[in-house]
């Protein structure tokens, strides 16, 4: 679906990136992990397109995206930030409407075909009650579906997730890890995401990239990622890894920091 090659970022000469590269297939749903400031939110908007400053190579469905006009782009992919602001008096019905735009020449407006598939976006991401309130006045977990339900209405192929939980409580996050794999599963839209929680990570993602220092350190399954030397190594931490009877995906216990 997607290649990542050899890609390097710099930020006032310092290294942010430094030579990414893997390929993610269509249908995949790929976690990015790794502490905090090692680049995958720098990762993530390269590969979005958001960050022209960039060496190597992303190429989206055949065609590199530097060659790509945002809008064109923007019909095959879209990324949502950790945290997400709405002008202030935006409604959920607004903002999933702006999801269409990317399918429509500059003059054109929204026509009914488009209109459904805002009310499908809204109804799919549990919002109907909510259509007209001002996306600001929404709690965390609902802003980020309506957020979602934007990306929907786009209906891209490839959909980039930065930190979907971070602000949310735990239903709220299992709610929208949950949609995100309804989505995969339904529509085949393929997933990257970067998670912090390991047992997250280990139970929504079929492949796992592990990122350190700007360099991508490891990648693999669930099961091949989470060992202790993993986690010793890139968080500091001691931990236990289980595996249950029946279960693919292991579950992880942090026990103490390294010394
Ligand atoms: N726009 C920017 N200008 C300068 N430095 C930046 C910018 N964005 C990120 N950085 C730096 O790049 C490094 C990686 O940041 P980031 O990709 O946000 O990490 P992560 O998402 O893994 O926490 C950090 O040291 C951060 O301070
Ligand atoms: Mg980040």
């Amino acid at each position: 679906m997607f290649i990542v090659d050899e890609i390097s970022v710099r930020y006032n000469q310092k290294v942010t990136l430094q030579n990414f590269s893997f390929s993610v297939e269509e249908g995949e749903v790929l976690s990015i992990i790794g502490p905090n400031g090692s680049g995958k939110s720098t990762l993530l908007k390269a590969i979005a397109g958001f960050t022209p400053y960039y060496e190597g190579v992303v190429v989206l469905d055949g065609e590199n995206i530097r060659a790509m006009k945002s809008k064109k782009i923007a019909q095959k992919m879209c990324m949502l930030s950790q945290k997400n602001e709405a002008p202030a008096d935006m409604t959920v019905c607004d903002l999933v409407s702006y999801g269409r735009y990317p399918h429509k020449k500059w003059y054109e407006r929204l026509n009914e075909k488009d209109m459904e598939i805002v009310e499908w976006a809204i109804q799919r991401t549990y919002l109907t009650a909510y259509k007209n309130r001002p996306v600001a006045s929404l709690s965390g977990g609902e802003s980020q579906r309506a957020w979602i339900a934007m990306a929907l209405a786009q209906q891209p192929k490839v959909l980039l997730l930065d930190e979907p939980t971070t602000y949310l409580d735990i239903a709220h996050q299992h709610e929208v890890l949950e949609l995100v794999k309804e989505l995969n599963a339904e529509m085949g839209m393929t997933v990257l995401m970067v998670l912090h929680d390991l047992n997250q990570a280990s139970q929504y993602s079929d492949r796992i990239i592990v990122v350190k220092s700007g360099e991508k350190a490891m990648d693999g399954t669930p099961k091949e990622m989470m060992t202790t030397p993993m986690i010793r190594s890139v968080y500091q931490m001691d931990a236990e890894i289980q595996f249950r009877p029946k279960e693919e995906k292991p579950r992880i216990h942090l026990l103490k920091k390294v010394n």
